[in-house]
């Protein structure tokens, strides 16, 4: 699908309206380009910018700086994934991050080729992941994952990716590996995961319930402390949910009980689940621009879409396609499509009114690249076969190494073109305090 003609409320084709003056400080931002040398500008050394197979001395800076900012105008996020026979650039040997449930070649899974893609944005290129320019960009900083599995899986995907430069340290103050805490000491950078599947206040009501599959009580209009109350420390906060609104629920507002998502209760309204998903990335986002201390940059890891086929999870549905789609070949659509929108619409409504406060949010739009990834996911390679697992057919989570890894060529990417995006957002943050001061 064309995942970027579709007009967001408050979406990305809005534009600056432009006066003189903005004008005159665009001309000024690219003779300031142009003249300043570019690692200056960054605070990056300058073969960090470059792309990694070039050697060092073949830097032209005016031409490259030229190429860089015309880059920065591609869409990352649109685009086919193209055969990479390199890949992939660790195994379950090599790296002991890999989470049981994703170990499909432990498991058995016959064929590798779900291993051997990249994404190629139709703009641009991808460059794929170089850990010691990674490492080298989080030199004293810090990141964290906040969210579900999913994300963790994208944070064991990253230590596997880093291992071929360095493992990091367990510096979790607790047992439960749902708040893992990692450190990579040569670099003085720490990655931690925060585990808030609902993102909001909640609760197991009921652990069987009227689906046999849990019912949680969610508070909407409440922070889940376990996280609101530690991001304020990280650099970089990558915040994301889905897959836990799809179960049963039951909504609180003020304390009180509004409605529910298929809780098959007497007497409770039968709420949907965007209903839910819609107000707790609202609440969330409340709570990040609430916060005294925090200066990081907060990223939305879009949905990640799940590739059931044949019946749902709990219904013989199951993900065995071996080969990615090609973008004209599947289309976001049903849930997906409204868990997407309903995300992206709440991160535009907090983008604005972090901007306020100089905060700076970001789109890790991930959702059309792993839409064209079926072949992604362990399906029943994630146990052993007489093993009972909530999820019979694994059709979430993504294998390791697999799809998911490209996640971290994205951020890296984001990463680097961050220096200059948000030296733009600073002047246009000055310039529009001067023209509201006259
Ligand atoms: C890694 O995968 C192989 C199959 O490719 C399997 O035999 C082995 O047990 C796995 N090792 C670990 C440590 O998971
Ligand atoms: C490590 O980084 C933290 C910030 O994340 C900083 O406060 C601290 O001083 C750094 N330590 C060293 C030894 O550089
Ligand atoms: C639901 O509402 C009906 C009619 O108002 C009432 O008779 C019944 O007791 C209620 N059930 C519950 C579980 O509150
Ligand atoms: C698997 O677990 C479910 C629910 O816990 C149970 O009903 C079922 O009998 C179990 N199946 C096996 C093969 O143990």
């Amino acid at each position: 699908m064309k995942l970027h003609s579709l007009e967001l409320p408050l979406g990305k084709n809005q534009q600056i309206p432009k006066s003189p003056k903005i004008v005159l400080v665009v001309a000024f931002t690219l003779l300031f380009l142009v003249v300043v040398p570019y690692y200056t500008l960054l605070n990056y050394p300058l073969y960090l910018l470059k792309n990694p197979s070039e050697p060092p001395t073949s830097y032209d800076s005016q031409d490259d700086l030229v190429s860089i900012s015309s880059s920065d105008d591609c869409d990352l996020f649109s685009g086919e994934w193209i055969p990479n026979p390199k890949a992939p650039y660790y195994t379950n040997q090599t790296c002991w991050a890999v989470h049981e449930h994703q170990n499909c070649m432990k498991y058995g899974r016959p064929d590798t080729e779900f291993m051997k893609w990249r994404w190629k944005p139709s703009g641009c290129d991808l460059p794929l992941f170089n850990p010691a320019q990674f490492l080298e960009l989080m030199r004293g900083k810090s990141l964290v994952f906040v969210g579900d599995s999913v994300g963790r899986n994208q944070m064991q995907s990253l230590i596997c990716l880093l291992s071929r430069v360095e493992y990091p340290i367990d510096v979790s103050n607790t047992p439960d590996q749902k708040f893992a805490r990692w450190t990579y000491t040569s670099y003085n950078f720490t990655m931690a995961a925060l585990w808030t599947p609902h993102l909001v206040k909640s609760k197991d009501a009921d652990s069987d319930g009227p689906t046999h599959n849990g019912l949680f009580s969610l508070y909407l209009d409440e922070f889940d402390e376990a996280w609101t109350t530690q991001i304020e420390e990280f650099d970089y906060v990558i915040i994301s949910a889905g897959h836990w609104f799809f179960r049963p629920m039951v909504y609180y507002e003020n304390r009180q009980r509004v409605g529910c998502h298929y809780c098959l209760l007497d007497n409770v309204t039968d709420l949907n689940m965007y209903y839910g998903y819609r107000k707790a990335f609202r609440t969330a986002f409340r709570a990040i621009n609430s916060l005294e201390n925090y200066k990081g940059i907060t990223y939305l890891r879009t949905f990640a879409p799940s590739h059931f086929e044949g019946g749902l999870w709990n219904q013989g549905g199951n993900c065995v396609r071996t080969k990615p789609f090609k973008s004209n070949e599947a289309k976001l659509e049903g849930q997906s499509l409204e868990i997407y929108m309903a995300q992206v619409e709440e991160f535009r409504r907090a983008e604005k009114e972090g901007k306020k406060k100089g905060l700076r949010y970001r789109l890790l739009d991930t959702t059309q690249a792993m839409l064209l990834r079926p072949d992604g996911h362990p399906s029943r390679y994630g146990h052993w076969p007489h093993e009972n697992v909530t999820l019979y057919n694994d059709c979430v989570h993504w294998c390791l190494p697999g799809p998911i890894d490209t996640w971290s060529d994205f951020l890296l990417e984001m990463l680097k073109r961050e220096g200059v995006r948000s030296y733009e957002e600073r002047l246009q943050f000055l310039s529009d305090r001067k023209l509201n001061a006259r």
